[in-house]
């Protein structure tokens, strides 16, 4: 018989509440997921009571408050504090998103922050981002032509232009492909939301020449029509993308191509 129950190592247990700061009075309390490859202990929350008087308006100010005067074995990525870079993706409060554009006082409660869901974590609240870059790769995202190089750029028209707004805004932040219930099941085959936003961005690239080849690169009953149109990508994204949208894109061009 099937067995769902969490293998025994899994299991999120409570970790250690750590001292709050001395005569700190405006405070509150953050719950954050642990779990390190050096011991062989089960994954735990702790919880870090902060002094919000002396914080940032963000989680990401939190966190790295947290770090510097509290715990400084905490681990996550972060890198431009602007919401450019996509290193701080992370699950606040339920919702997939940027540590660095989450406000603090937005969250009612407790701030629970834990890793991506349902990929592998490296430590803490860092997950293993290697299969969603491989997956990138695969759509070959840059520039391909076959003409003679024009002296000087390739131009667009600006109707041309626009076609790729809504696209290349996108900063790889995983935080749609990890919500997505289609590439939780089918990741090994499934590119997801976020890989297949950007397939979109370069066939709809007007200078770009290798529209068949990359078509072609995606007709696969996995690759691209996992998508269910389940929408929670659109729902979570962090800079207000619509992957579900590009997906839906490329199936038309498809669909147009065999007319
Ligand atoms: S589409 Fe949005 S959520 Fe997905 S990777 Fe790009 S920026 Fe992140
Ligand atoms: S719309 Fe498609 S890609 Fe977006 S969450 Fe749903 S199944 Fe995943
Ligand atoms: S630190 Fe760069 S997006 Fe948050």
């Amino acid at each position: 018989m099937a067995d769902f129950a969490l293998p025994r190592n899994s299991k999120v247990q409570d970790g250690k509440a750590w001292p709050k700061t001395e005569g700190a009075t405006n405070t509150r309390d953050f719950k954050v997921y642990r779990w390190s490859p050096d011991d062989d202990d089960n994954p735990r929350v702790d919880t870090y009571t902060v002094d919000m008087d002396t914080c940032g308006p963000m989680v990401l100010d939190a966190l790295i408050k947290i770090k510097n005067e509290i715990d400084p074995t905490l681990t996550f990525r972060r890198s431009c504090r602007e919401g450019v870079c996509g290193s701080c993706a992370m699950n606040i409060d339920g919702t997939n998103t940027l540590a660095c554009t989450s406000f603090n006082s937005d969250i009612k409660g407790d701030v629970k922050i834990n890793p991506l869901p349902h990929q592998e974590v490296v430590k803490d609240l860092v997950p293993d981002m290697t299969h969603f870059f491989a997956q990138y790769r695969e759509v070959e995202p840059w520039l391909k032509t076959d003409s003679q190089a024009p002296e000087r750029e390739r131009l667009q028209s600006v109707e041309e232009r626009e076609k790729i707004d809504g696209l290349w805004e996108c900063i790889l932040c995983a935080c749609c492909t990890t919500s997505c219930p289609s590439y939780w099941w089918n990741a090994d085959r499934y590119l997801g939301p976020a890989v297949l936003l950007q397939a979109y961005r370069w066939l709809a690239d007007s200078r770009d020449e290798a529209t068949g080849d990359r078509l072609d690169n995606l007709e696969d009953p996995f690759r691209l029509y996992r998508c269910h149109t389940i929408m929670n990508c659109a729902k979570t994204c962090p800079k207000s993308l619509n992957p579900a949208k590009a997906i839906a894109e490329i199936k038309k061009m498809m669909l147009e191509r065999q007319l």
